[in-house]
């Protein structure tokens, strides 16, 4: 008799993959301008330091909310005390006024259909679980994030059939890409029951057109199943073409509650303050579904995965705080956007390029010149001598299921600017040294291409000058 079972000893969720090499290898040894300036810099991590100064001075400011008080009086026993799944009203009403200020109010949420949970990773796989059956599967346009295999199929079994995208159009998502991700569901002999995006795109840092998510509506009609739209980067969308949400789509094709139920009961929206406000740690999801079954399935399954109330009580206060939370965001953007710039620009003297992005916490970096062969085996290798010798601990694309060999995702707001400046540079020495010919090639070609590709970006030198507002 098996003493553990297939679930807790099978490999599904995915952490015992070769992509955990670059994480080892830095827990190993990991940069310290100080104690270790020869270490690993840790460009893998999606997260957000850019405007902790904020959050921390609104805390100061608020001395109350951190020291459970309110007006003046201790609350530390009604916190310790609550419990109920459906989270402090308080906190659901300013989450959903967050929400709808980081979409310019162009849509409103009601509280009533938000169901908190402990971050994205729960609110996907509770959704996962309250619309398919093991075996069934669901669509996903790649390159995507890969903990999605984990928090959607390790504990559910269902499978993710990629829609399989690529560069020629900047990884757009084309109606044949999805008639190709349906018949290889047909050829697994899957059901499919939805598709997933991630709105703005992890790995990409770019938003879904108007024309894209269009087309995802018209697809989830026409064969009756869930859309799931994770827009859990909705809130660092920093240049032009604005973030559009899925649920805006739905209102401009004047789809009401009243007059398209059916639609409104297979689209649903996921979220997390863990990008936006910085906060992986404080566990920090929801689930927004007008689907009256859903929201009710996806409460009671919120059980397994419920936020703090004393995180639920200093977020509400927070939140609450309009004028910080319009302040903050706008600030935030900003930073991103310098940092974004920062490596754009110094990667281009590299002879790197990147995919021209909007939003996110990293670049999709094209390093297929770089590649011995155009193979996943000679990604596997670069990105070895990227981790030994460079270095850095960046992503391959293919642990984001990328179709095409050679590109990689590196972050760009978890470390220091002169971390980031470091690793530009080591980067661009390992170019020069190692692919003296790529990087020369690179460079004079790109040139004399600068001013008609405008998709790509290039020389962003005027924008690494814009102020940085602290
Ligand atoms: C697309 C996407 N969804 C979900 C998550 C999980 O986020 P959370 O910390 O809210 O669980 C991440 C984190 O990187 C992500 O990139």
């Amino acid at each position: 008799m098996k003493l553990l079972s297939t679930k807790a000893t099978c490999n599904s969720h995915g952490q015992d993959s070769s992509y955990f090499l670059g994480w080892q290898e830095y827990e190993k040894n990991p940069y310290d301008q100080v104690m270790n300036p020869e270490g690993i810099i840790q460009m893998g991590l999606a997260e957000n330091q850019l405007s902790f100064d904020l959050l921390e001075s609104w805390l100061d400011k608020n001395p109350d909310v951190g020291g459970f008080k309110s007006a003046g009086k201790s609350i530390f026993r009604e916190l310790a005390l609550f419990q109920d799944y459906h989270g402090l009203p308080a906190f659901k009403n300013a989450l959903v006024d967050f929400m709808a200020e980081i979409r310019g109010n162009t849509v409103t949420f009601d509280p009533d259909h938000i169901v908190l949970t402990a971050g994205s990773t729960s609110a996907n796989e509770t959704l996962i679980f309250c619309l398919a059956e093991q075996g069934d599967a669901f669509l996903i346009p790649t390159p995507y994030y890969p903990a999605f295999d984990r928090d959607l199929k390790w504990r559910t079994g269902v499978e993710i059939v990629p829609i399989p995208c690529n560069s020629s159009n900047n990884f757009q998502i084309t109606e044949s890409a999805l008639q190709q991700a349906c018949e290889e569901a047909k050829k697994r002999n899957l059901r499919v029951k939805g598709v997933l995006v991630t709105n703005p795109s992890n790995p990409l840092g770019t938003t879904l057109s108007r024309d894209e998510l269009n087309l995802l509506i018209d697809f989830i009609n026409e064969k009756n199943i869930h859309l799931i739209s994770d827009e859990i980067y909705s809130g660092t969308v920093f240049s032009s073409p604005y973030f559009i949400s899925v649920m805006e789509i739905l209102k401009q094709r004047n789809y009401h509650k009243d007059s398209h139920p059916d639609v409104w009961d297979r689209v649903h929206v996921v979220y997390s303050l863990s990008k936006d406000l910085g906060l992986p740690g404080f566990r920090v999801g929801a689930i927004y579904s007008e689907n009256d079954t859903v929201t009710a399935a996806a409460t009671k399954m919120s059980s397994f995965g419920l936020i703090s109330s004393q995180t639920q009580y200093l977020l509400s206060a927070l939140l609450g705080d309009k004028k910080f939370t319009k302040k903050y965001i706008s600030k935030n953007k900003k930073r991103l956007k310098r940092r974004q710039s920062l490596l754009v620009s110094g990667l281009q003297k590299a002879g790197i390029n990147c995919l021209q992005s909007n939003a996110g916490l990293f670049c999709w970096v094209d390093m297929r010149h770089l590649l011995q062969t155009d193979t996943f085996e000679a990604e596997m290798e670069l990105w070895k001598k990227i981790v030994y010798e460079v270095r850095l601990n960046i992503s391959p694309g293919s642990s984001f299921h990328c179709s095409e060999p050679g590109w990689f995702r590196v972050c760009f707001a978890n470390l220091s600017q002169d971390t980031l400046n470091l690793a530009i540079k080591r980067l661009r020495s390992f170019v020069a040294e190692s692919f003296p010919a790529a990087a020369h090639h690179h460079q004079s070609r790109e040139s004399s291409k600068t001013r008609s590709l405008s998709k790509w970006v290039f020389g962003l030198s005027s924008r690494v000058r814009e102020q940085e507002e602290r």
